[in-house]
């Protein structure tokens, strides 16, 4: 194969340039593109593989980018069980302030604390478009679009950038089963190529997905009762769109594990944890699990909740390493944690926890 190709690449060679020397320099262009183009092809191809052997350590100790030391409120300075976290292109951080009923959005570094972007900055709760009743999760669209999983009125909304009140685009603000109904939202992910949102709809046990403009979802995991089965989920709760292979990667919580379901399977496969829905706090085992992302290198990064840890696991490895808390201990020194719901990574891979009752997000800085 290798002798074949070089040899007709030569013999092209030795044939473009007679046809050059007598028709002149117009096709000197056409031999340039056809020879640098692969050349920088190939040189992209390369770092890419060097990025692969990056290395990537954070410090074991946090720091407090939003919230404040032991005290939990509704000042502009405070959070009160912050779940969900997101960040803008600047690495604005966003977050949802579940029990004051807002969102909330941090500049880098701020002074000054946070402002409300969706919700009431009074932490008031409530059912009507200008409010939320405990929301979980906060995801944030290039265009500037938030959409937000509001719990307990069983509803997601759509905040336009600088919109004084929220849409539902789904949910009914009941709690139900129907296709368009949800039951304690919990996640959301997105996948761009076809604007569609997922919802892991925690208490209907499934994840069901959005069309942009459609007030119906599509049960695309779960849905068969709550279980351990790999036909069924257990309270999902965090959920991550994996683009490259098509599919959802979903805390579920219940069955102490992290799962596979490819869009338009009838199963789960297993990531980490265990397969018959074992807790337990070794290494390959998970406690409570509520939230699941990647880097870009493919190492899958989990929220360990009662184990009051943050493990990191390597692609295709079942053993995780501890990258922020310490198993089983909790408290809120800077090095652990009190029972953490969500984890993000701003443009530098940074790693940001909510330390969720400990009223305060953590960035565990990279070196
Ligand atoms: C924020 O603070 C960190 C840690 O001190 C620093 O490394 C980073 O450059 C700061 N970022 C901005 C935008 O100020
Ligand atoms: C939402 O409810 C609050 C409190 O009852 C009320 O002040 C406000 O006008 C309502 N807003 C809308 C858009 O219904
Ligand atoms: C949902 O879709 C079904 C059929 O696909 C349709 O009959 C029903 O009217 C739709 N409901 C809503 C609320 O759009
Ligand atoms: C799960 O689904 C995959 C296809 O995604 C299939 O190959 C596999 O046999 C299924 N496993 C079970 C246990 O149903
Ligand atoms: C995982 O870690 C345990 C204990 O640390 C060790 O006994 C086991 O061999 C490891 N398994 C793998 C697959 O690395």
């Amino acid at each position: 194969m290798v002798e074949t190709t070089e040899a007709t690449t030569e013999r092209r060679f030795v044939v473009t340039w007679s046809v050059l020397l007598s028709w002149g320099c117009a096709f000197l262009i056409a031999l340039i593109s056809v020879i640098v183009i692969p050349i920088l092809y190939t040189n992209k191809k390369s770092n890419q593989a060097a990025d692969a052997g990056v290395v990537l350590r954070w410090n074991t100790k946090g720091r407090i980018v939003a919230g404040t030391l032991n005290e939990e409120g509704s000042g502009a300075r405070q959070l009160f069980h912050p779940i969900g976290l997101a960040f803008d292109s600047s690495d604005t951080l966003y977050v949802a302030d579940y029990e004051n009923n807002r969102v909330q959005k941090w500049s880098m570094n701020s002074t000054t604390g946070g402002t409300t972007v969706a919700g009431q900055a009074t932490a008031i709760m409530g059912a009507n478009s200008t409010m939320f009743h405990y929301p979980t999760d906060v995801l944030l669209h290039p265009n500037g679009d938030l959409y937000v999983s509001d719990r307990y009125n069983n509803r997601v909304q759509l905040w336009a950038s600088g919109a004084l009140e929220g849409k539902t685009i789904a949910g009914t603000g009941r709690a139900g089963t129907e296709n368009y109904e949800l039951n304690n939202p919990w996640g959301l992910a997105y996948k761009h190529e076809t604007k569609t949102l997922f919802i892991s709809d925690c208490y209907n046990n499934r994840v069901v997905a959005y069309q942009s403009g459609s007030s119906n979802g599509t049960v695309v995991a779960g849905g068969n009762i709550q279980g351990k089965t790999p036909t069924q989920l257990f309270f999902p709760t965090g959920i991550y769109f994996d683009s490259l292979t098509n599919s959802l990667l979903i805390a579920n919580w219940g069955g102490n594990n992290i799962v596979r379901w490819v869009l338009g399977a009838s199963n789960w496969t297993l990531i980490v944890g265990s397969a018959i829905g074992e807790s337990g706090s070794g290494s390959t085992f998970l406690n409570g699990p509520y939230d699941v992302t990647l880097d870009p290198y493919r190492n899958v990064y989990v929220v360990d909740n009662a184990n009051f840890r943050i493990q990191m696991f390597k692609p295709d490895e079942i053993n995780g390493t501890t990258l922020a808390g310490s198993t089983g201990r909790t408290g809120n020194s800077y090095g652990l944690l009190n029972s953490p719901y969500t984890v993000a990574f701003d443009s530098q891979l940074n790693l940001y926890v909510a330390d969720t009752f400990n009223s305060r997000v953590l960035r565990f800085t990279r070196y």
